[in-house]
């Protein structure tokens, strides 16, 4: 036992001494001075060439909060690093730091864009500037904003590949057409005070006021629509008339099915009010004795707004008789 403590503890001694070594080494580079852009150069002339063409190698003086000018508003005091050469002894932002990252940044991005960044889901999901900008090059996206908002939402891009989308990857949209990336967190970082707002904002032809109105348009959008993507046209969260089906009863042939009981009929496409719960065939037969070989399609494939076909408003009266002229069929 005592054989083997000794030699443990004499292991140790010189973990504990280059442990001390490293503080005095890391306070010493906290207090170390700055050096100025031009020392820098001396070594990194390929960097600075590349920056000379970007906002930040350009920046005038009235830009700068401080005095420290330079590689050193981002990378911090460089005399250390110049004078040992290693790599270890600069600040870098890297992505992987997180938003640990971004103190380099927002010691001058405190306005603007990024005047809420703090609230927003980027800072909370602790995402780094850097992440998604370079700043060497002067592409300022470290690659195309598609490709780089899929990188880390793949789910969208799996959404954006349905038969039904907005045109992002076709190139003629962006996200950010969209989403406010900067943002604060009102809304899931989204452009535009609601959705419906948001929406309105290009697709004008909705907005009204109308005379007749559907109330869950002016409600939200998005009750019916997925902005992202859909396997039923238009965007749609479901395919009419099943959409529709969710707040409203068949009628007409539309979802009810005009057959001699060969199908299973899900209850709630069953007026249950009127016919009870039952919906066996007996029920079924008495409503009607018609039999049609394309009573499947006709009642499942007939969209509601083949004859309300203004789904989203309007200002002209329905023809119909006891429906007031809010039937939205024309
Ligand atoms: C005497 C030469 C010399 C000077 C002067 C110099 N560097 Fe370096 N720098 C190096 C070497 C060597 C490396 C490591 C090899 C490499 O990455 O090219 C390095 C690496 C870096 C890195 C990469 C760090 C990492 O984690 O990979 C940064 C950033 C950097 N230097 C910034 C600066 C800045 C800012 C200045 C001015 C304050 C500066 N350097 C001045 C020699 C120098
Ligand atoms: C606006 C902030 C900013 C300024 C100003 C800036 N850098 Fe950088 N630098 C960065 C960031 C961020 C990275 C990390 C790049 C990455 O992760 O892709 C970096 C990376 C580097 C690297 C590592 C090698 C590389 O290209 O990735 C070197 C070396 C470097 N910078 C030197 C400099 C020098 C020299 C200057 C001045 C001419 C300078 N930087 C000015 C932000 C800045
Ligand atoms: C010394 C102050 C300063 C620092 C530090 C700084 N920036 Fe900037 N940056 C500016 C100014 C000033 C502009 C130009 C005005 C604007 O767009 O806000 C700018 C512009 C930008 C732009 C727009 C570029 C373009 O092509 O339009 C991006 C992106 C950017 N900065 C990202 C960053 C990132 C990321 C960092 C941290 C790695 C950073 N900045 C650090 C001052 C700074
Ligand atoms: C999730 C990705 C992402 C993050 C994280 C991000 N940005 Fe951006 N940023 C973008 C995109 C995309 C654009 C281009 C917007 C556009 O084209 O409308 C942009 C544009 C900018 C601009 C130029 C705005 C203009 O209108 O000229 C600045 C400045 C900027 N970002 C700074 C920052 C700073 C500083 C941070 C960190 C605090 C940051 N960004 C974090 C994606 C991001
Ligand atoms: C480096 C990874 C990364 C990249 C790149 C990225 N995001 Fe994000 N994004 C996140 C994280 C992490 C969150 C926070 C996650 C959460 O709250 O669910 C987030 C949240 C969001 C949210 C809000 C979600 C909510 O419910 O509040 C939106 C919208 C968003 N990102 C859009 C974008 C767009 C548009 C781009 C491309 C310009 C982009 N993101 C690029 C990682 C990323
Ligand atoms: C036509 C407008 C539009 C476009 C284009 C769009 N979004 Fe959205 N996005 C929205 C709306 C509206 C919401 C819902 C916000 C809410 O529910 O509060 C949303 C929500 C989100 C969310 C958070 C909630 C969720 O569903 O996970 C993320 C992440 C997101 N979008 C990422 C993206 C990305 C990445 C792109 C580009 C590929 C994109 N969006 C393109 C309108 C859009
Ligand atoms: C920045 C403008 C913009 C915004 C904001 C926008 N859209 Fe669109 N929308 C478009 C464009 C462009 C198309 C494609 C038109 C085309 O293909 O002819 C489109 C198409 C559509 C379509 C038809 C899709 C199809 O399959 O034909 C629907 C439905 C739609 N948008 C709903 C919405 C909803 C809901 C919102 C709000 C969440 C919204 N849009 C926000 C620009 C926008
Ligand atoms: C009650 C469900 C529902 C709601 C809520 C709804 N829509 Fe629609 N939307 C539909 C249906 C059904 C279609 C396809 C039939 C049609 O074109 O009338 C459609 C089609 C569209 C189209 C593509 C065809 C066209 O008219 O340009 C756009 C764009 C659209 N909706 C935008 C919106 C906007 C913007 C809102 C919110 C103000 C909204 N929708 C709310 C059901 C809805
Ligand atoms: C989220 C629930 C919801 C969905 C989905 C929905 N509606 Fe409506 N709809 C309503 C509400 C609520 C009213 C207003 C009822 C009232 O004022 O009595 C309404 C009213 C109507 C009216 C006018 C009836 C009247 O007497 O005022 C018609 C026609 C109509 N909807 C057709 C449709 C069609 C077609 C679809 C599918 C594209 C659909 N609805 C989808 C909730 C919905
Ligand atoms: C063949 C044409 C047609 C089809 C298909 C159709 N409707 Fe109708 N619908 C009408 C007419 C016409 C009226 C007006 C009847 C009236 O005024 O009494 C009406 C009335 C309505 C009303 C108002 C009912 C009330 O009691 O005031 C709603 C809600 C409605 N339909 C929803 C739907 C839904 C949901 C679908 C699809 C499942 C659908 N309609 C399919 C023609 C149709």
């Amino acid at each position: 036992m005592k054989r083997c403590t000794i030699p443990r503890f004499i292991a140790l001694v010189p973990v504990l001494l280059g442990l001390v070594g490293l503080l005095t080494a890391s306070a010493a580079w906290a207090a170390a001075g700055y050096v100025g852009t031009e020392t820098c150069l001396e070594c990194h002339d390929d960097v600075g060439a590349g920056m000379a063409s970007t906002v930040h190698g350009r920046l005038a003086e009235y830009q700068y909060p401080t005095d420290v000018h330079g590689c050193e508003s981002c990378h911090g005091p460089g005399e250390d690093h110049v004078e040992n050469e290693d790599p270890a002894m600069i600040g870098m932002p890297k992505a992987a730091m997180g938003e640990a990252a971004n103190d380099a940044c927002l010691v001058c991005h405190q306005t603007g864009v990024t005047l809420d960044w703090a609230t927003g889901s980027h800072a909370m999901g602790d995402v780094a500037c850097v992440s998604c900008h370079s700043v060497h090059d002067g592409t300022m996206l470290v690659e195309s904003q598609e490709k780089l908002c899929f990188s880390c939402h793949q789910d969208k891009k799996a959404s954006m590949s349905l038969p039904s989308h907005h045109p992002v990857k076709e190139g003629l949209m962006a996200c950010t057409d969209c989403h406010d990336v900067h943002g604060d967190n009102y809304a899931g970082l989204m452009a535009g005070e609601t959705s419906r707002e948001l929406c309105l904002g290009c697709h004008t032809q909705h907005r009204g006021p109308f005379i007749f109105e559907h109330s869950p348009v002016e409600e939200d959008c998005m009750i019916c629509h997925d902005p992202h993507g859909a396997v039923a046209d238009n965007l749609l969260m479901q395919n009419e008339p099943f959409l529709c089906l969710q707040c409203h009863q068949p009628h007409f042939h539309t979802a009810l099915m005009s057959a001699e009981g060969e199908f299973d009929i899900p209850g709630r496409m069953w007026d249950t009010e009127t016919y009870g719960d039952d919906v066996s065939s007996d029920a079924y037969a008495g409503w009607s004795n018609e039999s049609h070989s394309d009573s499947f399609k006709r009642s499942m494939l007939t969209k509601c707004s083949q004859c309300h076909m203004s789904v989203h408003g309007t200002d002209l009266p329905s023809q119909s008789i006891p429906g007031q002229g809010r039937a939205l069929n024309r």
